[in-house]
């Protein structure tokens, strides 16, 4: 990893977002695309979304939903690909402020979530599918082109001069078009003069075809060479040379609100916030709030339980490095902190032991975070035991034991690849100390 600056070091650190996709399309309880996919009469949309006046909208209650499950930032949409601006914009009167709402929802936003000690976030989509300019692209309609990119610029140094300070942007919809068009590199210019600390994503220009990130992008836009942390969308995968975030769902694939939904259980959504963490990267967590403005229900209970969780454990968590040191995956996942070595233990078995294989660094403490009780255990050169555990899980998701080791934590040499990783010749003395006993001629193989 590059080194960042100090002013960025929060976003390494926070490991936890909150995503949140909210807008007059959640009226509709179809997905935050419901415009384009179930391809509605755009007039009859427009009405719809100036007569959208949620009551029910308390941003204070978020903050408070977010903060309490353990999340250090978050995002908010300030205006999808509907065009539908949350925010009080001197360029278009498509505005929950200038239609039947009458409020700038972003500003009551911002403040909420600062005042909880979030750091703030905004959401903004360069695509907007009301402007046919945008689907003509400038080779077809140069004017038209011209005048949306420039109220695309005008939109996002607003958003940069009214609010204070704004951490984060989160740009979106560059399809069909390349950095150059939406005239990126100037834009971020502007941006960094009037915001010096912000952090940009990397959704800024769909990449030009033939270059390598073209085919490594989705069609959102992921850029290589341009933004400060990727972002890699329902999946978790490390980047490497720059931060990065994995945004995910709680719920199916759909962002906005929609209705009838399953939600994915609490388990598993923690499960997305360790595997990234263990990975040296961020999770931003989805909610869409419903038409009214309240978080359902169902992702309410579900940021409670993690909250808990992160209350006792959020030292595994938050600042951590990537953590894959040994093979653990039988048990569960790990992080690393400084000498620290973090085992997140999934499989909590009946037997009150958990093993770590090929820790080479010797371990001088061990404790269990779910309780603060210290464990004991037995460290050989290949394997860590740890004994006399509590035979019921001492926590409802997964009990985290801390290994305080007598240096940074590393593997010895067989263990530091995976399994289906590595030199295959590094195990030949492993498989070769067998013996040959099962061989019926008794001949040594
Ligand atoms: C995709 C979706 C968009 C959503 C975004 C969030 O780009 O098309 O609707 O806002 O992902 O990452």
């Amino acid at each position: 990893m590059t080194e960042i600056p100090d002013y960025w070091q929060w976003f390494a650190d926070a490991r936890f977002g909150q995503f949140i996709h909210w807008g007059a399309y959640s009226q509709y309880g179809r997905g935050e695309q419901v415009l384009f996919r179930d391809h509605l009469d755009q007039n009859e949309y427009v009405s719809r979304a100036c007569a959208w006046n949620p009551q029910q909208f308390d941003a204070m209650e978020w903050a408070d939903v977010s903060r309490r499950a353990g999340m250090r930032y978050a995002v908010l949409t300030t205006r999808h690909h509907d065009g539908f601006c949350l925010w009080d914009s001197a360029h278009t009167d498509y505005s929950t402020a200038k239609q039947a709402a009458g409020r700038d929802f972003v500003a009551e936003y911002v403040e909420a979530f600062r005042a909880a000690g979030l750091r703030i976030g905004l959401y903004y989509s360069l695509a907007d599918w009301r402007i046919p300019a945008y689907w003509e692209g400038p080779e077809h309609d140069p004017a038209g082109w011209e005048r949306f990119r420039d109220y695309v610029h005008r939109q996002v140094e607003e958003l940069l001069s009214n609010y204070g300070k704004i951490d984060l942007v989160w740009f979106d919809g560059a399809w069909p078009h390349s950095a150059e068009r939406w005239g990126s590199y100037e834009l971020i210019e502007t941006m960094r003069a009037l915001q010096p600390e912000i952090l940009i994503n990397n959704r800024l220009g769909k990449p030009e075809t033939g270059t390598a990130s073209a085919d490594g992008g989705t069609g959102a836009g992921e850029m290589k060479e341009l933004g400060d942390f990727g972002t890699p969308e329902h999946h978790i995968t490390a980047e490497t040379g720059r931060m990065w975030e994995s945004c995910q769902v709680s719920t199916w694939r759909l962002w906005g609100y929609t209705a009838g939904e399953y939600w994915r259980p609490a388990e598993l959504l923690l499960d997305m916030l360790v595997e990234a963490a263990s990975k040296g990267g961020n999770l931003l967590l989805n909610v869409g709030p419903g038409p009214e403005g309240r978080y359902p229900d169902e992702y309410i209970i579900r940021a409670e339980v993690i909250g808990e969780w992160m209350e006792r454990h959020g030292e595994a968590i938050y600042g951590s490095e990537p953590g894959e040191v040994c093979e653990f995956i039988a048990s569960g996942r790990q992080t690393r902190k400084g000498n620290n070595l973090y085992l997140i233990v999934r499989f909590w078995g009946p037997t009150g032991e958990v093993t770590l294989g090929g820790l080479q660094t010797r371990v001088k403490r061990a404790v269990l975070l779910s309780t603060g009780e210290e464990v004991q255990f037995l460290q050989t050169d290949e394997h860590v035991t740890l004994t006399g555990l509590p035979i019921e899980r001492p926590t409802e998701l997964f009990p985290v034991i801390r290994l305080e080791c007598e240096g940074p934590p590393e593997a010895c040499d067989w263990a530091k690849d995976r399994l289906w990783g590595g030199d295959p010749r590094r195990m030949t003395p492993w498989a070769a100390a067998r013996g040959t006993s099962v061989w019926a001629d008794g001949r040594d193989r």
